[in-house]
C-alpha cells in the first residue's frame, strides 16, 4: 500500500538542519556613527528641538496669565478669532510636536541601531534533579500515612467541607425570605382600573387616539391613593405593575390573542423587560417597536410584543383589557404568566406560560 508520503523526497537529515536561519541583514553603519561632526550635528538638533518645546511650554504659561480670554483678534484667511485660545492652541502644540521631533531624531540618528539576539536557554531542570524532586514528593506523600488512612482524610475534608458553612449560611440567611409567590403576582385584578402614571387618572377607551401611548398603574397605586400605601408597598407595585398601554390599528395587529386581550386596538403590556427587568419604555410610533434602554432589547407590538432584537428571551406579557360600565379601562384579570426577568421556578404547574400559546 503506497501513501502519499511515498512521493516525498527522503529526508535524512534531522529537522534542525533542514532550514538555515538566515540571520540578520548586516548592519549599515549611519553617517553619525562614523562622522563625529554629523553626530555632534545631529545632537545639536535634537537639544534644539526640546528647547523649542522648553520656550513653547513657558510661552503657554505666560499666555494663559497675560491675554484677556475676551480678546479678539483677526488672522487672515479666517477672520475675527478669540486671541486667547489661539496663542494657547499653537503655543502647546509647538511643545508636543518639539518633543516628538526631538525623541523621534534621537533615536534615529543616535541611538545604538544594532540589533541583537538572546538566545533562549533550556528551561526544564535537568533529569536527575527532576528524578529527585519525584522521590522527595512520594516520600512526603508516604510519610503521612495518608494512602493507608482514609478515615483520615475522610475527616479532614469533611472538617474542611463543613467549615465552609458557617461562612456561607449567613450570607445566604441574610440575603432575607424567599419571595415565593410574589414573583407570580402583581396587584393587577380583574376589574382594576388602569390609571395614568403618575397623575393617577382613569381613561376613558373613547378618549384613546390612534397612537397614543399612556404609562399605567394598578388603581389604588398611583396617584393621591399611593400615599396611603406603606412605602415598601408603594415600592413593590413600582417595580412589578408597570404597564405600557398603546392604542394600534386593529388591521396591524397580527395575533389573534393579543386582538383578544386588548380593546378596540388597544392594548397594554407589562413594561418590566424580560431581560433583566428594566422599564421598556421607549415607544417609536412609526414601526410600533417598544425599545428597552438598557441593553436595547425591542418588542414589536404589532406581533404580540415578541423579541426582534437583544439580549431578551421572551416576549412581554400582555395584561388583557376590556371596558366597566362607564367606558373606563380595566383589567379583564391580573397577567396570566410571570413578568419580568426569568428564574429558576418560573414554570410553576398551573400557571399559562404565554411562550408556550
Ligand atoms: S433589561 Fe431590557 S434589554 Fe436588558
Amino acid at each position: 500500500m503506497s501513501t502519499h508520503h511515498d512521493n516525498l523526497p527522503a529526508t535524512a537529515e534531522p529537522a534542525e538542519d533542514r532550514f538555515t536561519n538566515p540571520g540578520f541583514p548586516p548592519h549599515t553603519p549611519r553617517r553619525s556613527d562614523v562622522d563625529e561632526r554629523a553626530a555632534r550635528r545631529a545632537s545639536v538638533q535634537v537639544v534644539t528641538l526640546f528647547t523649542i518645546s522648553a520656550l513653547a511650554s513657558i510661552a503657554f504659561l505666560v499666555a494663559y496669565y497675560a491675554i484677556d480670554p475676551e480678546l479678539k483678534g483677526s488672522i487672515i484667511g479666517i477672520g475675527e478669532v478669540n486671541l486667547f485660545h489661539v496663542v494657547l492652541g499653537l503655543t502647546m502644540g509647538l511643545s508636543l510636536l518639539g518633543i516628538g521631533l526631538g525623541a523621534v531624531h534621537w533615536a534615529k540618528t543616535l541611538m545604538p541601531d544594532e540589533e541583537s539576539v538572546e538566545e533562549r536557554h533550556t528551561m526544564a531542570s535537568a533529569q536527575e534533579d527532576r528524578d529527585a524532586v519525584g522521590r522527595q514528593l512520594s516520600h512526603g506523600w508516604r510519610s503521612t500515612h495518608l494512602n493507608r488512612r482514609s478515615a483520615l482524610l475522610g475527616s479532614a475534608g469533611g472538617a474542611l467541607g463543613l467549615f465552609a458553612l458557617p461562612l456561607v449560611v449567613p450570607v445566604l440567611a441574610g440575603l432575607g425570605p424567599r419571595p415565593r409567590g410574589e414573583l407570580y403576582t402583581t396587584n393587577w385584578e380583574a376589574g382594576k382600573r388602569l390609571m395614568i402614571d403618575p397623575s393617577g387618572a382613569p381613561i376613558r377607551a373613547a378618549d384613546v387616539t390612534q397612537g397614543s401611548v399612556f404609562h399605567v398603574m394598578p388603581d389604588g397605586f398611583v396617584g393621591a391613593a399611593a400615599h396611603e400605601l406603606d412605602p415598601q408597598d408603594m415600592m413593590t407595585s413600582k417595580a412589578k405593575d408597570q404597564v405600557i398601554l398603546v392604542k394600534l390599528d386593529p388591521a396591524k395587529i397580527k395575533s389573534q390573542k393579543q386582538r383578544d386581550w386588548g380593546y378596540d386596538g388597544i392594548v397594554a403590556y407589562s413594561k418590566v423587560c424580560t431581560h433583566v427587568g428594566c422599564p421598556v419604555a421607549l415607544y417609536e410610533q412609526q414601526t410600533h417597536h417598544l425599545l428597552c434602554p438598557c441593553h436595547q432589547s425591542t418588542f414589536d407590538m404589532t406581533d404580540d410584543c415578541k423579541v426582534i432584537f437583544g439580549p431578551a428571551k421572551r416576549p412581554l406579557p400582555q395584561l388583557p383589557i376590556t371596558v366597566d360600565d362607564e367606558g373606563y379601562i380595566v383589567a379583564v384579570d391580573g397577567f396570566r404568566e410571570p413578568i419580568g426577568p426569568s428564574f429558576w421556578e418560573r414554570k410553576r404547574p398551573g400557571i399559562l406560560m404565554e411562550d408556550e400559546g
